[in-house]
């Protein structure tokens, strides 16, 4: 029924893991598969994502997805790198993928940033799945490029079998520890109450067409409810990124998760102080088949419709913020969006104390998260910021009573050369330095014992 499929939006999935798990390779894997199936130019690369069409993952996945069975257009896919902290996702009220993958490299298991990965989802409540890849890598494995996991493990030797059951098993009581109940995903009822594991390969292509179809019962089964969107309404979205971008200016990279936004647009933007308030001058995509990695040439487009990934020309974006608000105000009082926006934002704001230690952290939602674990910890903020360390943020921490609060903990960020300067000047504040977010906690707490000793 075209025009009622017309109204639900395609889900957002994030794809999540520590580095090099195989995230990227993942979703490239699904980009190849979709070459072989002959439906290359279906696929449309987006910024920081990837939409893979109902009609694609059917022929991918062949007898496993019957598109009948389906009215979700298909699946947009948001690739994390392993630096990046996923809570940047973030959208109001909580996660903004609809539902995640989490990528777990079956010789290695769980690391640091899969804790982290998982904290967040549960701390959002995202449904997820676990893909537990590079299966390909078990001793003695014999390949089935593209087949469905069941029939790849029928024709491997009962050594091999056994040696990936064992892993995945390993992974499975991992995710029991962190309070997940989880199996294969072939033997699981309520994917809301169980963790449904699929194996895969990347390099392979065994279980891709598996993956393709529990993520898309999931959805189907779970969002279904959640995706209906006006289809002509003002965008909303969440900034990923905010780039320079030759001759562009800075340049915000964000996901539409609602409504439709134009090149001709107003819209409010999170700023590190007032709402930006900005007229587009551009809407920007990848072109077609380009590596967007390195893409620097862009296509104009007029409009786009939720949910995709684009990158916004503007001016005055200089103060936004990655995993602020944006929102199109098209028809409506401007007024009432920036209140809004600015809600948003008051929402995500870090509670601070009189006295505590300076955070600085990339984006919104690395902040809210440091926060959480913070407060978990019962150590309190002085001032919280997006950014990098900057003179101003040491001289803040060497007001500190105490000698513990003396501390700058910066996660995902430079630190400026003068504020380097100044941290060698003034001895006694001690700069903590991390990319997972209970490591850098962690590394400050042992400094507090040390001092306390
Ligand atoms: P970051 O973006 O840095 O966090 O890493 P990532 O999770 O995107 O990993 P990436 O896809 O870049 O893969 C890391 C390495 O693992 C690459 O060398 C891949 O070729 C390799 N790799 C990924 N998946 C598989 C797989 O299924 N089998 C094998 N043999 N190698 C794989
Ligand atoms: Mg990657």
């Amino acid at each position: 029924d075209a025009a009622g499929s017309a109204e639900l939006r395609t889900p957002i999935v994030a794809v999540l893991g520590h580095v090099d798990h195989g995230k990227t390779s993942l979703l490239d894997e699904v980009r190849g598969s979709a070459v072989t199936a002959g439906e290359a130019g279906a696929i449309t690369q987006h910024i920081g994502a990837t939409a893979v069409p109902l009609s694609t993952i059917s022929d991918i996945a062949g007898n496993l997805v019957d598109p009948a069975d389906f009215d979700l257009p298909g699946l947009l896919f948001i690739d994390t790198p392993g630096h990046h902290s996923f809570s940047t996702l973030r959208s109001r009220g909580g996660a903004l993928a609809d539902i995640a993958i989490l990528v777990v490299d079956v010789n290695d298991g769980f690391q640091p940033q899969t804790h982290e990965a998982l904290d967040i989802l549960k701390r959002t409540q995202t449904p997820f799945i676990v893909a537990a890849n590079k299966i390909d890598t078990v001793p003695g494995w014999n390949p089935n490029p593209d087949t469905p996991v069941q029939a790849t493990l029928e024709a491997q030797s009962d050594r091999a079998e056994n040696r990936l059951n064992e892993q995945l098993y390993e992974i499975i009581g991992q995710l029991s520890e962190e309070g997940f109940s989880a199996d294969m995903y072939w033997r699981v009822q309520n994917f809301r109450e169980n963790i449904g594991v699929v194996p895969v390969s990347a390099e392979t292509g065994e279980g891709i067409p598996d993956l393709l179809t529990v993520l898309m019962g999931l959805s189907q089964r779970y969002l279904k409810s959640e995706m209906s969107i006006d289809t002509s309404g003002p965008g909303v979205g969440t900034v990923l990124e905010v780039k320079d971008e030759r001759g562009f200016g800075t340049t915000l990279d964000i996901v539409l998760y609602d409504g439709v936004l134009r090149d001709d647009d107003t819209v409010v933007v999170g700023g590190k102080n007032d709402p930006i308030v900005t007229d587009v001058r551009a809407l920007l995509q990848p072109r077609p088949l380009a590596e967007i990695r390195t893409e620097s040439q862009f296509e104009q487009v007029e409009s786009v419709r939720a949910a995709a990934g684009i990158k916004i020309a503007a001016p005055d974006l200089d103060d936004a913020m990655a995993g602020a608000p944006v929102r199109v105000v098209r028809g409506r009082d401007l007024e009432t969006v920036t209140a809004e926006v600015r809600a948003e934002l008051a929402d995500i704001e870090v509670v601070t104390e009189e006295q505590g230690v300076v955070v600085k952290a990339d984006t919104l939602g690395s902040l809210e998260a440091i926060a959480a674990a913070l407060e978990e910890a019962e150590i309190p903020i002085v001032r919280a910021e997006v950014g990098d360390v900057a003179p101003r943020d040491v001289a803040v921490a060497s007001t500190a009573e105490e000698p513990k609060h003396a501390a700058v903990l910066a996660f995902n960020v430079d630190v400026l050369e003068d504020a380097v300067a100044e941290i060698e000047r003034v001895a006694e504040v001690d700069l903590f330095e991390d990319d997972v977010i209970y490591q850098l906690v962690e590394e400050y707490e042992e400094h507090v014992a040390a001092i306390e000793d």
